[in-house]
């Protein structure tokens, strides 16, 4: 079986979502920032706030390009990874890009309590989410396929995809 990259804004439900779909079709998971912070032994955040954003984009595209080689994974990507071209024709050679979306609420709600998402760590994390999901709106248009986790369960998100994939 080819991969199954997830990809999608912060908050979208990628990495829940990942691990559940690997369990149901009993392959492995792999986080490409869990990889990035293993590499650097350093949070995301803290690289960012060392190295830079670029240098941090540097990073995730060579694990991209690794991990793209692998088979039988459900990829969980970070949220900007679909932002270089070279990575969803990384993704794309050797599987499926399956994209989650949610609403600018649901994202500001899924994503408030949490400190280690650097772009989100501004004074106005939903001018921001707004921002940079009209920003990379047509990035996410890329994916094979789309699903609108914002009034889905877990369960139900990995259902669809599920079905989707049979007829893929
Ligand atoms: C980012 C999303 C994050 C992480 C980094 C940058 C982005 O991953 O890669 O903070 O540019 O959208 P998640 O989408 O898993 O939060």
């Amino acid at each position: 079986m080819k991969n199954i990259a997830l990809v999608g804004f912060m908050g979208t439900g990628k990495t829940t979502i990942a691990v559940l779909l690997a369990d149901k079709l009993n392959i492995d998971y792999v986080d490409i920032d869990a990889r990035i912070e293993a590499a650097e032994c350093m949070a995301i955040a803290d690289i960012f706030a060392a190295k830079g954003e670029q240098y941090f984009r540097r990073m995730e595209k060579d694990i991209v390009a690794q991990v793209s080689l692998l088979e039988n994974k459900v990829i969980a990507c970070g949220g900007g990874v679909v932002l270089d071209e070279e990575n969803i024709k990384n993704l794309r050679k050797n599987g499926k890009i399956i994209c989650l979306q949610a609403s600018p609420e649901v994202i500001l709600k899924r994503t408030k309590d949490y400190k280690h998402r650097p772009l989100l760590n501004v004074e106005s994390p939903e001018l921001r989410i707004r921002d940079l999901l009209e920003e990379r709106k047509h990035y996410y248009a890329k994916a094979d396929y789309i699903v609108d986790t914002s009034k889905l369960s877990v369960q139900e998100v990995t259902a669809k995809i599920l079905s989707w994939l049979e007829g893929h």
